[in-house]
């Protein structure tokens, strides 16, 4: 028995070594070492043995079959080496074929400059705030003091849900519904789009604007003029020269329109600043204490200023771009150059 014990094996070895298919490989394991495989029919003859030669010829079938099993384990994994070997061989991969280009996105140019707005104003201790696009008349005209019927509504009008739901025309209504909501000091700056019924080359339907609102005691003209020159300084660089001109807007008195030496000629002329060398880049003036009524604030205690610029037109100015419609158009040749 020993002997059919010493041939199995030799046999095994001989023959795992000369299979060269998984499938076979594995089909010989089992005749070999499977339940009803030749080692148990070997073995069948065991219990006809004398006790002390069963033992001896028990262990040595057991080593027999421990070192059988690694060694068709080790074949196995030799034969799927080769395999996979083989595969790669044919397959090859070419590291000199160019990759795919993965087209990422990024920020509009408008959202940049309104991040980058909001940056110098943050700068300057003004904090975020922000409304609503659908706008109540009351937030949008009334508590701005422009009553029904003011002359002020002609230049705003805009898209009607209902006689007093609309899309608001500026982020002034900001301005009440943040004083509304907080106890003097305010200092605000309120970012959004804002709707008109307008469009031509320098207007469109929607646009940006952003709001600043700053309420304390003491506040002054003299704030107003330093704070908007530091921006001014800040965003535009100390080169271009800038102006204060008398205006009116019905919610601040006295009011201030800010003008900037003109960014493509530097002031001598040319036709975007229509020959004037100035171009406006914003609306502010002192709160008239007529809104104060509205957000019960003590216009004999408090004073602020506020201040309303388009974001588009910055753009324009800041990144010599001609026309405003090119910024809704999505023309990714134009948006890529930002
Ligand atoms: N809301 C004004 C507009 O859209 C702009 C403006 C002017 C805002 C003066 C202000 C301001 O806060 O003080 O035309």
């Amino acid at each position: 028995m020993k002997d059919q014990l010493e041939s199995l094996r030799a046999s095994t070895i001989d023959l795992t070594e000369q299979t060269f298919d998984i499938k076979a490989l594995g089909d010989a394991r089992i005749r070999i070492l499977g339940r009803k495989g030749e080692l148990t029919g070997i073995l069948r003859g065991l219990k006809d043995l004398p006790v002390e030669e069963r033992s001896r010829i028990g262990q040595l079938a057991n080593h027999i079959k421990i070192e059988l099993e690694q060694l068709f384990d080790a074949r196995e994994a030799h034969l799927r080496n080769e395999i996979e070997r083989a595969q790669l061989a044919t397959e090859s991969i070419d590291i000199t074929l160019a990759g795919r280009r993965m087209v990422l996105g990024k920020s509009h140019i408008l959202n940049r400059v309104t991040r980058e707005l909001v940056e110098v104003f943050s700068g300057l201790g003004f904090q975020l705030a922000e409304g609503p696009e659908v706008e109540i008349d009351y937030y949008n005209f009334e508590a701005l003091n422009i009553p029904k019927d003011h002359p002020a509504r002609d230049m705003q009008d805009t898209f009607y849900f209902s006689e007093n739901v609309l899309l608001r025309t500026h982020t002034s209504p900001v301005q009440i519904r943040t004083m509304e909501k907080r106890k003097p000091p305010v200092k605000v700056i309120c970012p959004g789009k804002v709707y008109r019924r307008d469009a031509d080359v320098t207007h469109s339907p929607m646009f940006m604007q952003i709001e600043g609102l700053w309420v304390d005691k003491e506040v002054s003209f003299s704030d107003l003029k330093g704070v908007l020159t530091a921006f001014v300084r800040e965003y535009f660089g100390d080169k271009l020269d800038l102006r204060f001109r008398p205006s009116f807007f019905p919610f601040t008195e006295p009011s201030a329109e800010v003008d900037i030496q003109c960014v493509i000629c530097g002031g001598s002329g040319c036709r975007t600043c229509s020959f004037t060398g100035w171009l406006e880049i914003l609306g502010s003036g002192m709160v008239d204490p007529a809104l104060y009524k509205f957000v019960n604030y003590d216009p004999e205690v408090y004073t602020g200023f506020a201040f309303g610029l388009g974001i588009e037109r910055v753009a324009m100015l800041k990144y010599g771009i001609p026309d405003i419609r090119l910024f809704y158009e999505n023309d990714v040749r134009f948006l890529n150059q930002f």
